[in-house]
């Protein structure tokens, strides 16, 4: 039998955008001691730098041509993941309104996921890990036995939005994210749909935990 590479495991947290699924895998990841991994902040730090540059956000090769030269750093600071893209953290700017309507454009592009993805599943050899996303149940990490699908009602995830002050067509954005052809926003295989329309933050841990458990995690 081959021994593991490292002891660590990964709970794929995935959903479309405003489920709240980011506010979970926090909770989640603290309550477990675990690292929560926000893996759309690295297609969004692409996605800001690209803008940066002055870059056509729909220019494929030009986006490709700036991967090749960029240096992305993504480590944690105990609970939370860090990343830094040629020396900077982008911040709120990731959370822009320039950047919310174009990541869907830059996160589409396969050479962007190869290598964010290669990033992502670097993390598992320093902890483990609980990693929030679109696909990180179905391509990241499809062999991990703990998958949660986080859905809510459309109504509350535009309202979500709107509290948060922030200018986002999520509609839109999810339509993209489905449709794309690499790795689209899917229930992963094994995954467990948790509707959190109507959870509070810790009845909602409460859900996701007890969702883990019958997945086979001992908590
Ligand atoms: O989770 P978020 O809303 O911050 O993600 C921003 C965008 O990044 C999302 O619209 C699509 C993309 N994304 C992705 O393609 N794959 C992921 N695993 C995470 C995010």
């Amino acid at each position: 039998m081959n021994p593991s590479p490292h002891p660590h495991f990964a709970i794929a947290i995935d959903g479309p955008a405003a489920s709240g699924k980011s506010t979970l895998a926090r909770h989640l990841a603290q309550r477990l001691g675990l690292v929560m991994v926000n893996s759309g902040a690295m297609y969004r730090a692409i996605t800001w730098k690209t803008l940066q540059q002055g870059i056509d956000p729909l220019d494929s090769p030009a986006i490709i041509a700036l991967l090749d030269r960029l240096d992305i750093q993504c480590g944690s600071d105990g609970t939370m993941s860090t990343l830094t893209i040629d020396g900077i953290d982008p911040g709120d700017e990731l959370r822009s309104e320039a950047v919310n309507a174009n990541v869907s454009a830059v996160s589409a592009i396969p050479e962007v996921r190869k290598v964010l993805i290669d990033l992502q599943r670097g993390y598992l050899t320093h902890s483990s890990i609980v990693m929030e996303g679109r696909d990180i149940g179905s391509v990241v990490f499809p062999d991990t036995p703990y998958k949660i699908y986080v859905d809510a009602a459309e109504h509350v995830r535009a309202a979500r939005r709107g509290n948060d002050g922030e200018v986002d067509s999520i509609a839109q954005r999810d339509a993209a994210d489905s449709q794309r052809k690499t790795a689209p926003l899917i229930v992963a295989d094994g995954a467990t749909i948790l509707d959190n329309s109507d959870h509070t933050i810790e009845s909602g841990v409460e859900a996701a935990i007890e969702i883990l458990r019958s997945q086979g995690l001992p908590v």
